[in-house]
């Protein structure tokens, strides 16, 4: 009763409110970013068509028009004049057959402005503008255009709008426009898709990139038209290659702002797979050339090859030996009892490589069905890192690693679902002096029941694989796409900000999904490669405060406390590099988001020791929904000529972004802390940081006007 009493107070007083300020109105639940992009209400996910047409800045977005998790998925969209301020605006393509009977879904795609209306779609001199998006049909059936689709099929077709992107037609009478993948890989139809379209000037053709997802290939086809489509080349695997390849883009960039000197950026999500330290959905990017038909990597930009562990490791296990499990000193149950390391694959399981020496641990004895669990003998915890190769499923509940204290489960490892095996890393610093036993498990029978192995080792350094460049090293950027329409040689790409890993389960109602910042994307030369730099789009100037607290101190040992500075802020922080104390931990940076009681934190700071940025996120507020989301993420960054490490710091209500360097690394973590953690504070450990700045100003909510 008070219930639906309360319920209409809300009602009353909303109609009321919205009359003054509808908007801003609705944005300020808790957690509710303010300056990010957020649906005013359901689920969203990749941006999937960012297009500047006649002065706006269109972002449309997968979205569920039903609810909070992921489903029905429709193109949202939402217009903006700066890239900071938007307007929502009508569903642009509404899953079809929406609420009661989806018969097509629209995956993502982009969206471009047919200027010489090449597909006749415009009539009395009207620009259409041309979408592109994978159709997912759930069921079996004939389409009007006379094509048969079978079921969870995914395919390309298009749409257009005739009032600047306000309302679409999809093109009926002959989509989808590809239909199946190409021959050797038909068998690819339910992984096809994520077209990325652009107009090639020198070839004067549409360019499509797609993604045989599971194969970890981008097909790339031409056309005049937009309609009539044909296979040029394809790309990959290289690599990062963990989960499935998702969302491609490809676009050119001058290196270093020489109009002649002009490379091609290939950016493509993994899920799971993204870099190391994460679980989940990441980004990566491949540097090279595009021709109008290929794309080819850059030499400099490939990775080969596995990583060998740090210099100073122990190694506790590299499975050499010759013998079964029991042998090696490892307790063996189920299926394993009496088997041995593997020499690389087993019959039937696709190659496995990254693995060091000739044997691994691979479950996959006999095929995906074999269960069973290996146990170490007990060990003390003497080094900071424990650091292994891991490679097969992933699932933390039956194809994982773990690392076991007084019989408890206290740090998990997967693989990505890939052979690939990749260092992983655990900070076991807080754990030193303890007893522990390491146990592999299997125990799933589906795909991907099978986990792989190897190197086992201890140090006081994260071992790292260097397996391809990644957008952004955080854990919360995903599926990022570069507008389409602007001046040529400019980019901006949004992602976005969440992953697939807990993305359904954060804690936001009645919205769930944010988009990343607008970066302005360039090519610069570092270390003699050319390199991503991101920087946020230049109109944030116009919602960041001009008034600044700053603070400078010559030498700063421990803490200093900033006070309560707010919830939306961008900070600048600026500091010495140093060489790292001999012994204990050497780290400098600023905790934001606090309580007065500092129980709820997070912390972004530097690593002197492994010349690394890093975000911790343990503690940073609500972290209880998923497992996994509690923790610290890394991303290397050198010091400037200077000698100066440079951080750029993007709070807000529920995310922290870094751009660190001039953008060459930048770190994007979502966080879910209380109303009350709007205090800040400069922490150093090790020996003094010197010549420290930091300038922290208040970002206002871009839904005020
Ligand atoms: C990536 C993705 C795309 C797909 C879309 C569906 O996040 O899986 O590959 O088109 O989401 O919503």
């Amino acid at each position: 009763m008070l219930i639906m009493f309360n319920a209409l107070l809300l009602l009353l007083g909303l109609g009321a409110f919205q009359a003054v300020s509808a908007e801003k109105a609705r944005y300020n639940e808790l957690y509710r970013p303010q300056y990010h992009f957020t649906p005013l209400k359901n689920w969203m996910n990749d941006p999937t068509g960012l297009l500047y047409h006649k002065g706006i800045y269109h972002l449309f977005y997968q979205y569920n028009p039903g609810g909070t998790t992921w489903g029905a998925m429709s193109w949202g969209h939402a217009t903006s004049r700066d890239l900071t301020h938007w307007k929502q605006q009508p569903i642009a393509l509404l899953a079809r057959g929406y609420p009661d009977n989806i018969t097509e879904m629209f995956f993502t795609g982009s969206a471009v402005a047919d200027v010489d209306n090449t597909s006749g779609f415009g009539h009395s001199g009207q620009t259409p503008l041309v979408a592109m998006y994978t159709s997912y049909y759930p069921y079996a059936q004939n389409l009007p255009s006379g094509k048969t689709v079978q079921a969870n099929q995914q395919a390309q077709s298009i749409a257009y709008s005739l009032d600047d992107g306000m309302t679409w037609t999809t093109y009926d009478a002959a989509n989808p426009v590809i239909l199946d993948p190409p021959a050797p890989y038909s068998d690819q139809f339910l992984n096809f898709r994520d077209p990325a379209i652009f107009w090639h000037k020198p070839t004067k053709k549409w360019i499509a990139v797609l993604s045989l997802a599971q194969l970890h290939k981008l097909l790339i086809y031409t056309s005049k038209d937009l309609k009539n489509w044909a296979l040029a080349s394809e790309f990959g695997p290289v690599n990062a290659v963990g989960g499935v390849w998702e969302c491609p883009n490809i676009f050119p960039l001058s290196v270093d702002g020489h109009n002649d000197n002009v490379k091609w950026v290939a950016m493509i999500g993994l899920n799971p797979g993204g870099p190391p330290g994460t679980v989940g959905s990441g980004t990566q990017y491949v540097v090279g050339n595009f021709n109008g038909t290929s794309f080819t990597a850059d030499a400099d930009g490939l990775f080969s090859g596995t990583t060998p562990p740090p210099s100073d490791s122990i190694i506790f296990a590299d499975f050499e030996g010759v013998g079964t499990f029991a042998d090696l000193g490892w307790t063996p149950t189920g299926d394993l009892i009496g088997q041995s390391p593997a020499t690389g694959a087993w019959p039937g399981q696709n190659p496995v490589t990254g693995y060091l020496g000739k044997r691994l641990v691979n479950t996959f004895v006999n095929g995906d069905a074999t269960t069973g669990t290996l146990t170490s003998k007990f060990f003390n915890i003497s080094m900071r890192y424990i650091n292994f190769l891991v490679g097969g499923g992933h699932d933390f509940n039956n194809t994982a690693v773990h690392l076991k204290v007084d019989g408890q489960i206290v740090r998990s490892a997967t693989g990505t679902n890939s052979e690939t095996l990749s260092w992983q890393s655990w900070d076991v610093s807080s754990l030193l002096n303890r007893t522990a036993v390491i146990e592999i498990v299997d125990t799933s029978t589906g795909g991907w029941g099978h986990i792989n192995v190897d190197e086992i080792s201890f140090s006081n350094s994260m071992a790292r694989s260097q397996v391809a460049n990644w957008v952004d090293w955080g854990p919360d950027f995903y599926a990022a796409q570069a507008y389409r329409g602007l001046s040529s040689d400019e980019q901006v790409a949004i992602g976005w900000m969440n992953n697939w890993e807990y993305g359904g389960l954060i804690p936001t109602i009645p919205w769930r999904s944010a988009m990343s910042l607008p970066r302005r994307v360039s090519l610069k030369t570092i270390n003699g490669k050319a390199t991503l730099v991101q920087v946020p789009t230049e109109n944030w100037g116009s919602i960041v405060s001009r008034k600044a607290l700053k603070r400078s101190w010559s030498s700063v040992k421990e803490t200093k406390s900033l006070g309560s500075v707010g919830k939306a802020l961008q900070i600048e922080l600026s500091f010495s590099d140093r060489e790292p104390a001999a012994v204990g931990s050497s780290q400098f940076g600023i905790i934001v988001r606090a309580t007065p009681d500092l129980k709820q934190q997070t912390r972004v700071g530097y690593d002197f020791a492994t010349k690394e940025l890093f975000i911790d996120r343990s503690i940073s507020g609500n972290v209880s929904f998923d497992g996994t989301f509690p923790d610290t993420y890394y991303a290397p960054l050198a010091a400037n000529a200077k000698g100066q490490i440079k951080l750029r710091i993007y709070v807000d209500w529920s995310s922290v972004e870094v751009f660190g360097g001039q953008g060459e690394t930048t770190m994007t973590t979502q966080i879910f802390p209380s109303d009350r953690a709007t205090f800040a504070e400069i922490f150093s450990t090790g020996v003094s940081t010197q010549n420290v700045q930091v300038e922290i100003r208040k970002i206002s909510s871009t839904w005020d006007d």
